[in-house]
């Protein structure tokens, strides 16, 4: 597993795992019988849509007003990212909103989920708006709707104000006040226009990955910031779910969860419990508050530390019904059991087990997504679900103006076919959101790990459609 925006969740396994760039060298394409897929499959009112996010794309990060954010502050301090890179400028999305709407369009996507930037919409974190930093996301809106494209838009995706961070960010319960002053706002300045919403973008990445591994911002280490963090952010999940309801007349408003497939090396006793345990760390800590199960501290008996930062009414707090729920799947995890402190469990590595990963370590598992799309559903309090991430990251070369990225494309192939799958199935899976229209800024990672179906280069801004881009181009046709 990575130590980045997909969790920094390997050290929730191990303190000291490595994971770098150990794609598979000898990878000779395919393998896999040819995947045969048509949209129609999918049924008519099947949501194919992109996902993306404000710090990773917008750059302006001082610009019209803007503040400081964790992120731009985390990311200016040396050693923090790969190769001291930062997102400054980003895909400059602040400016060229309208060439990457356009190009979402071409692609035949006809949904867009992007996040806001809090620090542009109240740069003191609360108290007085500005205006310029709303007006930008009019404008993102608008093109959206002149390009026949329906916004998802996504209220944090982990980027804050750096003096809420200094105030302590998510381990402080102000935060509940913070929040939802924010969220009050933005619907009412948006709800009008926007009918989806989604309140988070996995709380296990910016919780663990800020307070409890490092390797996002704030940068900090620590269990009972970690305990403290999760626990206001699933007061906050619920909160801004009800903020959204309240204010958006028609609102359609989910929220987004990281996940893993999780699997036991073999079958002994031990790495099963293992696997148990990484499972209730990954894909049952937060979303089993959410729907009123408390935390899973059965499994994992260190969330019962959590139980130290309830108040009073907590427990009816953290409770909301989304009206649909976001998967994000991008591996299977292989665990086994280990002596790592409180999760006594460790993975074995793509590049142990000698499989296919990508240029972050990520094992390509399409039978994952079925699996992890089941396990989600048979919690029988989720509405729908929706795939709101899934992507992969391989080294493109752009040669004579094309970039041929086979696996990319065979990437999604073979998980389109998983979600079928599961759908076939009988789950409630109603949409899918690639990560992500264009190549942009990967937390830790920088810019080394491209995501996109649309090729940057990040020293001209130049944009070249992928592959991918242009399968699913016809695919959606
Ligand atoms: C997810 C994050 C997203 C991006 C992808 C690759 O975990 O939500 O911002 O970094 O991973």
């Amino acid at each position: 597993m990575r130590l980045t925006g997909i969790a920094g969740t390997s050290l929730l396994l191990s303190g000291y795992m490595k994971f770098g760039n150990n794609e598979m060298k000898r990878y000779k394409g395919s393998a896999q019988p040819e995947v045969k897929l048509r949209k129609t499959d999918f049924g008519p009112d099947f949501i194919w849509g992109v996902a993306a996010a404000a710090y990773q794309t917008e750059g302006g990060w001082n610009a019209d007003g803007k503040s400081e954010s964790n992120w731009d502050h985390f990311a200016h301090k040396s050693g923090n990212i790969e190769r001291n890179e930062n997102a400054d400028v980003a895909t400059d999305f602040y400016h060229r909103y309208a060439e990457d709407i356009e190009l979402i369009r071409k692609m035949n996507f006809r949904n867009f989920r992007f996040s806001l930037a809090w620090s542009r919409i109240l740069p003191n974190g609360t108290g007085e708006p500005n205006r310029a930093g709303l007006d930008f996301y009019h404008k993102v809106i608008d093109k959206c709707f002149e390009c026949g494209i329906e916004p998802w838009i996504t209220i944090y995706h982990w980027d804050m104000p750096q003096v809420l961070e200094e105030a302590g960010g998510w381990t402080n319960r102000e935060i509940i006040g913070w929040f939802s002053e924010y969220v009050e706002l933005v619907t009412r300045e948006f709800g009008a226009k926007v009918k989806n919403w989604m309140v988070m973008n996995e709380q296990l990445s910016f919780v663990g990955g800020g307070y409890l591994w490092g390797n996002m911002a704030p940068g900090k280490k620590s269990v009972s910031g970690f305990m403290k963090a999760a626990h206001h952010s699933v007061l906050c999940n619920a909160e801004g779910g009800r903020i959204v309801r309240r204010n958006v007349q028609g609102a359609n408003v989910g929220t987004t969860f990281f996940t893993a497939y999780i699997e036991p090396v073999d079958q002994q006793k031990k790495n099963i419990r293992a696997a148990e345990r990484v499972n209730a760390g990954i894909n049952r800590m937060f979303i089993e508050p959410l729907l009123g199960m408390g935390y899973p501290e059965k499994s994992l008996s260190v969330l019962s530390k959590i139980r130290k930062y309830f108040e009073p009414g907590d427990e009816e707090r953290i409770v909301f019904d989304f009206d649909f729920i976001g998967v994000q799947y991008y591996f299977r995890a292989v665990v086994e059991s280990s002596m790592i402190p409180w999760i006594r469990a460790r993975e074995v590595s793509a590049t142990e087990r000698i499989v296919e990963s990508n240029s972050m370590g990520f094992e390509m598992y399409p039978e994952g997504l079925t699996r992890i799309l089941k396990q989600f559903a048979q919690y029988l309090q989720i509405k729908k679900l929706l795939v709101t991430e899934n992507g992969t990251c391989v080294p493109d070369v752009l040669k004579d103006g094309r970039i041929a990225d086979r696996r990319r494309k065979l990437y999604f192939k073979r998980h389109l076919a998983a979600l079928l799958q599961a759908k076939q199935e009988g789950v409630n899976v109603d949409g899918y959101f690639v990560w992500s229209p264009t190549d942009n800024f990967e937390w830790d990672k920088g810019f080394r790990t491209r995501f996109g179906l649309v090729h940057v280069d990040f020293q001209t801004q130049e944009r070249t459609i992928k592959d991918s881009g242009l399968w699913f181009q016809k695919f959606l046709k």
